[in-house]
């Protein structure tokens, strides 16, 4: 989280006061104006405001209809709620490396297609836009549905249009970490009825149909599904949080442009895909071997990580998904279900060699909004003393 402020704690200090904080009522309505405003801030036809960004992505995969049977290809660099998500609905993770844009690689998502892929789902992570127009092209020519988790891309845009609009439907996540957060919460976007409805019956199966009136307008037929029911304490901290979304973004990538045209003089800068739309929060650089990089990130001391040392946001930190065991149940298990059992990939003897190589040379700095010039220039001569006296 960056920034949150005396705004936040007074809207909920008025929820508190009406005593209603269930997502559905007539008092406060926080909920349903965090929606309107999503939908408004994101041009998109619906939101859906859940409990995580887990629950997002899970309701938009089962609207997408997924299930025993389908493949879905995911990048090698993601956090592992990604992976999680595809086995909560019941269908199989398909890994894919990542390329020097630290995300999925195009080229090598089309060499995983099978007949059983239903879906890609590109992770803009670390706030790093995906090659939208190439996972587009690629989802068009299989006939593939785009699910994007944009749940650490809060706000960001590739070519001009939001993350998280550009697919079937879109991930966001307000936990703790995450560009802006009421410390959980997630949200998705869709611009398509259907999925809207089917995430919606799904994200609230209980309560969808005794509170308020929620299935109007809803042709889809009811069935069970789970409960990621947002509040609205929550709602009341993230509508002021979306307010400042826009110039919390706007000062990352001014303070990313800043250390970028220093550090740009002798370090390599990572690529991007459409740097005016990345969300500015990590100054990636690339170095000839992992020894270099570690070398610089020791100098640049708090402020700087190798991703390869990013734990369960690296494929083969996924325990769970590594040795296989997609529930606790056995008859519950994707992993085991008779439709998926012959076309399990052998997660842990495949490489993404690209992923394993490239975190590993690389240094990641977090930006923050609010350093001043001055700041900046304290990091960089604090980092090169360091670095001169190591
Ligand atoms: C890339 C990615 N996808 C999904 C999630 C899940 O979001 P949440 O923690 O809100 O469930 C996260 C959370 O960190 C994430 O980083």
């Amino acid at each position: 989280m960056y920034r949150i402020g005396k705004e936040e704690a007074e809207e909920v200090t008025k929820v508190l006061a009406s005593k209603n904080m269930f997502k559905i009522n007539d008092v406060n309505r926080e909920c349903e104006r965090f929606e309107e405003e999503l939908r408004e801030k994101f041009s998109v036809s619906h939101s859906i405001f859940v409990t995580s960004g887990f629950g997002a992505l899970t309701s938009a995969l089962t609207a997408i209809g997924a299930g025993p049977g389908d493949e879905i290809i995911i990048p090698a660099y993601t956090y592992i709620a990604t992976a999680m998500a595809v086995v909560a609905c019941g269908a199989i993770p398909v890994i894919c490396d990542i390329d020097e844009t630290y995300t999925i690689d195009v080229k090598k998502a089309e060499e995983k297609i099978t007949e059983r892929t239903k879906a890609i789902i590109p992770v803009h992570l670390q706030g790093f836009p995906c090659n939208m127009d190439a996972v587009l092209a690629l989802a068009a020519k299989h006939n593939l549905l785009v699910v994007e988790d944009a749940c650490q891309a809060d706000g960001g845009s590739y070519k001009g249009r939001r993350l998280g609009t550009i697919g079937i439907a879109g991930a966001m996540s307000f936990n703790h970490f995450k560009i802006i957060s009421a410390g959980e919460g997630g949200a998705l976007l869709t611009n398509d009825d259907k999925i809207f409805a089917r995430s919606l019956i799904y994200q609230d199966a209980c309560a969808i149909a005794f509170f308020g009136n929620q299935l109007d307008g809803i042709d889809e037929p009811q069935f069970c599904g789970s409960e990621f029911r947002a509040n609205e304490v929550s709602a009341a901290i993230l509508r002021m949080q979306l307010r400042r979304l826009d110039g919390i973004l706007s000062d990352l990538r001014k303070n990313k442009a800043k250390l970028t045209a220093i550090l740009s003089k002798d370090y390599k800068i990572g690529k991007s895909n459409d740097i005016e739309g990345d969300c500015g929060t990590i100054l990636p650089l690339v170095f000839d071997d992992e020894e270099s990089a570690r070398e610089f990130a020791a100098a640049f001391e708090n402020e700087a990580f190798l991703p390869i040392d990013t734990g369960k946001h690296i494929y083969n930190n996924w325990t769970a998904i590594m040795e296989k065991r997609g529930a606790f149940n056995p008859l519950m298990d994707p992993f085991k279900h008779p439709k998926n059992i012959d076309y399990v990939p052998d997660y842990k003897n495949e490489v993404y060699p690209v992923t394993l190589s490239l975190l590993a040379k690389s240094v990641f700095i977090p930006i923050n909004p609010d350093w001043t010039d001055e700041d900046i220039e304290n990091i960089v001569d604090g980092f090169r003393k360091r670095a001169a006296n190591k």
